[in-house]
C-alpha cells in the first residue's frame, strides 16, 4: 500500500462531517469530526473518533454523554467555527444558540439532526485518535438533507497541528 493509494480511496469516501459536543464537570467542549460511524445494529450503537490533540478529547475522557450533529451543505461557517480553534482558548458556543440536554451536554440548535449517545467504551489503539464507542440514546431527524463532506471543507485549517497529537512511540 502507498500513502497515495491512501489518500486517493479516502478522498474518493469523501465522508460527511459531524460536530461532536460534550460536557464534563461543566465545562462543555466540541469539535468538527469526519471519523465516525454507526457500530452496531441492535442494539444501535455509534462510534467516533477524537484526536489527542484536541480540547474535546480531553473533556471527552471524563465525560459518559455525547451529541452527534450531522452537519449539511449549507453548515460550512459551522465547520470552520468547531473545526478550525480550539475549546481551550476560545467559547465555541458563546454565539450560538444553545439548548442542554439533562446530562448537561450542548446541544446546537442550527443542527437539529442528530444523535445523543451514552459511552461504552473508549479504545486507544496507540493512533493518535481514541475510538469513543456508544450507544445512541436518542435520534432526532428533520427533512432528508445532503451531507458537508471533508472535500467541502478542504479549505479549513484544523485547530491543532498534526504534531500536537500524542502517539506511542
Ligand atoms: C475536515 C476536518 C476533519 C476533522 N476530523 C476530526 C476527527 O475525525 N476527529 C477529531 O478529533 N478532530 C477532527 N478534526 C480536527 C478538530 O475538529 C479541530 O482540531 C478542532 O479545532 C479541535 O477543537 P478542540 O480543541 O476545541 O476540541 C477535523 C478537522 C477538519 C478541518
Amino acid at each position: 500500500m502507498t500513502d497515495d493509494a491512501f489518500d486517493t480511496l479516502m478522498a474518493s469516501v469523501d465522508p460527511p462531517l459531524v460536530v461532536v459536543t460534550t460536557a464534563a464537570d461543566d465545562e462543555r467542549a466540541g469539535c468538527l469530526v469526519g471519523f465516525h460511524a454507526q457500530s452496531s445494529i441492535d442494539s444501535e450503537h455509534y462510534s467516533v473518533w477524537l484526536s489527542k490533540a484536541n480540547h474535546t478529547y480531553r473533556a471527552g475522557l471524563r465525560a459518559q454523554h455525547f451529541a452527534v450533529h450531522f452537519l449539511t451543505d449549507e453548515d460550512l461557517a459551522l465547520a470552520e467555527a468547531f473545526g478550525t480553534r480550539c475549546g481551550a482558548e476560545v467559547d465555541k458556543f458563546a454565539d450560538l444558540a444553545v439548548d442542554t440536554d439533562e446530562h448537561g451536554v450542548p446541544l446546537l440548535r442550527a443542527l437539529p439532526n442528530r444523535l445523543v449517545l451514552e459511552r461504552i467504551a473508549v479504545l486507544d489503539d496507540g493512533g493518535d485518535h481514541v475510538c469513543v464507542t456508544a450507544r445512541i440514546l436518542s435520534a432526532h431527524a428533520g427533512e432528508r438533507f445532503t451531507p458537508l463532506r471533508v472535500s467541502d471543507a478542504s479549505g479549513l485549517e484544523p485547530g491543532h497541528p498534526a504534531e500536537d497529537r500524542a502517539v506511542a512511540p
